[in-house]
């Protein structure tokens, strides 16, 4: 097998040959990307229903992006925190008065972001709130995906996630998501030891779940009741997808600490970051946290050009306008089919429902006639599909793609 005769088969059996198997992908090879669509190595086009798990909000190979990133790149790309940069005051400058905090700490996925807030969270739970060392607690809640480090797993309850990485970093409660009844519960008994509260504005890896209007202004209003840190990982929800720019603005709510990733670059570059106000981020000082790459001039001259798009492009407006009209298509067809049940999400973050177990091979395979005709998704479980296009996508093409969703799904019940 050679790269000429058979591409995607080869790229294919290099990766199992040579990589560790620790993702299950669909069958296809991507080579080129631009906007809303990807291409795979034989040349055949698809839309991205993924945006790299919403990463690409503001579409592939972004001009504005990518001309940032090479001027940057043909400038300066590295030079530690040992040293200022001309690039990270001006990128700080522009996150916190956006994101409306007095301090932002720069980091690089998600996952990092996510155990940056865990440890600053902590840290003011001693020095500010005053827990005795060693005790302070963080409420989390059941099904919730924040990465893949040791202590995130430690909270996590996938057991694919967390399966033999014991033993676990203690100090995590679990709650059921959007119950209002159970925060409340644990805050009541146990204020004084908890440090924060971390919750994803909508459950994305969980299979997109909105929680309750009311939901997070109330489990916010809860914790500042309580003298505890309400943390808001926008990685997945942040950037514009959920409509808003982060998905805590559809209640007014300003977390405590906010962690972003994924889209803070456009997906060209793992660009992460921990907003908070200087009560709570002061309580780091030198060398007490850090990264060699976080605060990067690459990836600040990279971040500063995605958010400049975002806003330029309007995205949120569009994001929440073209998923209005996405469900509602979707829900058409849901009226005509017994293969899907329903449709939910916010702005362009969304899932459909299949009628089947969570343990059914129905999402996967409906993926792959997806991806026969010409759309790419990917199930969060074996009847969940999230459907997350770029947000520069247009009304045009949503209806294009719902257009190829109703044909998949009478092509499948026919088969
Ligand atoms: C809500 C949330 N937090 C954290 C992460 C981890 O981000 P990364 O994969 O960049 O480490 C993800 C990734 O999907 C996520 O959805």
């Amino acid at each position: 097998m050679n790269a000429t005769q058979n591409p995607s088969s080869y790229y294919i059996e290099l990766e199992d040959k040579y990589g560790a198997h620790n993702y299950h992908p669909l069958p296809v090879v991507l080579d080129r990307g631009e906007g809303v669509f990807v291409w795979d190595v034989e040349g055949k086009r698809y839309y991205d229903f993924l945006s790299a798990y919403s990463a690409v909000n503001q579409g592939h190979s972004h001009p504005i992006i990518v001309k940032a990133l090479t001027d940057q790149a043909q400038t300066l790309a590295l030079t530690s925190r040992a040293f200022h940069n001309s690039k990270l005051g001006e990128y700080e400058k522009k996150i916190t008065s956006l994101f409306g905090f007095d301090k932002v700490l720069p980091m690089n996925s998600g996952a990092e972001a996510v155990e940056t807030a865990v440890k600053l969270a902590r840290k003011w739970s001693y020095e500010v709130k005053g827990i005795a060392e060693n005790s302070a607690k963080i409420i989390v809640c059941e099904n919730n995906f924040h990465g893949r480090t040791t202590t995130i797993v430690s909270f996590s309850n996938d057991p694919d996630a967390s399966k033999n990485y014991g033993p676990f970093t203690p100090g995590f409660i679990k709650i059921p998501y959007n119950d209002l009844a159970a925060l409340e519960d644990v805050l009541k008994n146990d204020a004084q030891n908890i440090a924060a509260f971390l919750v994803e504005p909508i459950q994305g890896e969980a299979g997109v779940y909105v929680p309750d209007e009311g939901f997070l202004k109330q489990a916010s209003a809860l914790c500042k009741q309580h003298n505890v840190l309400f943390i808001a990982d926008e990685v997945q929800t942040g950037i514009a997808r959920t409509g808003r720019l982060i998905a805590c603005h559809h209640e007014d709510v300003q977390p405590d600490i906010l962690v972003l990733g994924k889209a803070l670059s456009g997906g060209m570059y793992p660009v992460s970051a921990v907003l908070a106000n200087n009560e709570i981020m002061n309580v780091i000082q030198p060398g007490q946290h850090g990264s060699t790459f976080g605060g990067n001039p690459l990836a600040c001259a990279v971040a500063i050009a995605a958010l400049d798009v975002v806003a330029e492009e309007n995205l949120s407006e569009r994001a929440e306008n073209l998923g209005q009209l996405f469900r509602a298509e979707i829900q058409k067809l849901i009226e005509k089919t017994d293969l899907i049940s329903g449709v939910r999400g916010k702005g362009l973050l969304n899932a459909v429902l299949i009628n089947d177990t969570p343990e059914s091979k129905t999402a996967w395979n409906l993926c792959l006639k997806l991806k026969e005709n010409g759309l790419l998704a990917k199930p969060t479980h074996g009847n969940i599909i999230r459907l997350a296009p770029p947000l520069v996508i247009t009304e045009e093409q949503i209806l294009d793609c719902v257009e190829i969703i109703s044909k998949t799904i009478s092509e499948f019940n026919k088969a």
